[in-house]
C-alpha cells in the first residue's frame, strides 16, 4: 500500500444483524480494542442502528456509515432514506452498490451511480462497491467488469468529489461464502479500479483513492492481503461482527 498517499480504511459492513441495543453492546467491546489504530476505522449499519451506534461510538476513533443511500431528496420513495437524513442523522459514511443490492434488489450501475452523486452532493463519504461473479471471471472478464463498474459509478463525479470516494473490490464469489480471493487476485482486481480511475482522472489522482478488498477478510487473512500495494484496507462482513476479530483486522492495516 502507498502509506505515504492513502491511509488505509477498515470498515464494517454489518448487513442485516444487530439490533439496536445489540449495536451499543457491540460497540462498546469494539471501542477500547480498536482505540489505538494507525488507520480508519468505520462501522455501517442498518438504518435503525444508526442512532445507537452515534451514542456508542461517540468520543471515540469509529465513525459510522449507513448501508445504502437512496438519489432523490424527498418525495414519494417508500423505504427508502436519503442522503440529507443520513447526514443530520450524523453519519459520515455510506455503502453504495452491494452485490446484495444488486443481486436481490435490483440495483444498476445507474442507480449505483445516483446513488453516489447524491451522497457525495450531500457531504457523505461513498464507498462504492464492485465485483465480478465466479462466472464472469471464469469467462476472462474481470478487468471489463471493473472497468465498466468502476466508470459507471463515477460518471459526473467531480476530482474534487473523488476525495470522498472509496472503491472497495468485492468478487462476487469471495462474498459470505469463506472464499477470500487470495493476495494476488485481490491487488490484481484493485489495480483494475485503480487503472479505471487513472483512465478517468489520470494516474495521479488514482494514486490518492482508497480502494479496499472486501470478501471473507478475517482476522487470519487480512495481514497478507492488506499488505499488498493496491489493497488500502477492507470491507468486512461476517467478522466485523466479531469485536475481537474486527478489531484483528484494524490491527493488521495498521501495520
Ligand atoms: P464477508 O466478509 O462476510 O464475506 O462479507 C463481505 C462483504 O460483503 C462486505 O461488504
Amino acid at each position: 500500500m502507498n502509506k505515504a498517499v492513502r491511509k488505509a480504511v477498515i470498515a464494517g459492513n454489518w448487513k442485516m444483524n444487530k439490533t439496536p441495543s445489540e449495536t451499543t453492546a457491540l460497540i462498546g467491546e469494539m471501542k477500547p480494542l480498536v482505540k489505538d489504530a494507525d488507520c480508519d476505522v468505520v462501522l455501517c449499519v442498518p438504518f435503525i442502528d444508526i442512532p445507537a451506534a452515534i451514542e456508542a461510538a461517540k468520543g471515540s476513533n469509529i465513525k459510522i456509515g449507513a448501508e445504502n443511500v437512496h438519489f432523490k431528496a424527498s418525495g414519494a420513495y417508500t423505504g427508502e432514506v436519503s442522503a440529507d437524513m443520513l447526514k443530520e442523522a450524523g453519519v459520515e459514511y455510506v455503502v453504495i452498490g452491494h452485490s446484495e443490492r444488486r443481486t436481490y434488489f435490483g440495483e444498476t450501475d445507474q442507480t449505483v451511480n445516483l446513488r453516489s452523486l447524491a451522497a457525495l452532493n450531500a457531504g457523505l463519504k461513498a464507498i462504492i462497491c464492485v465485483g465480478e461473479t465466479l462466472e464472469q471471471r471464469e469467462l476472462g472478464y474481470t478487468e471489463t467488469i471493473l472497468k465498466f463498474q468502476t466508470k459507471m459509478a463515477l460518471t459526473n463525479v467531480t476530482k474534487e468529489q473523488l476525495k470522498n470516494v472509496i472503491i472497495a473490490y468485492e468478487p462476487v464469489w469471495a462474498i459470505g461464502t469463506g472464499v477470500t480471493a487470495t493476495a494476488d487476485q485481490a491487488d490484481e482486481g484493485n489495480g483494475f479500479v485503480r487503472a479505471a480511475i487513472a483512465e478517468a482522472y489520470g494516474a495521479d489522482v488514482a494514486e490518492t483513492v482508497t480502494i479496499q478488498y472486501g470478501g471473507s477478510m478475517n482476522a487470519g487473512n487480512a495481514d497478507e492481503l492488506v499488505s499488498k500495494v493496491n489493497v488500502d484496507g477492507g470491507l468486512i462482513g461476517g467478522a466485523s461482527l466479531k469485536a475481537v476479530d474486527f478489531s484483528k483486522i484494524v490491527a493488521a492495516a495498521s501495520k
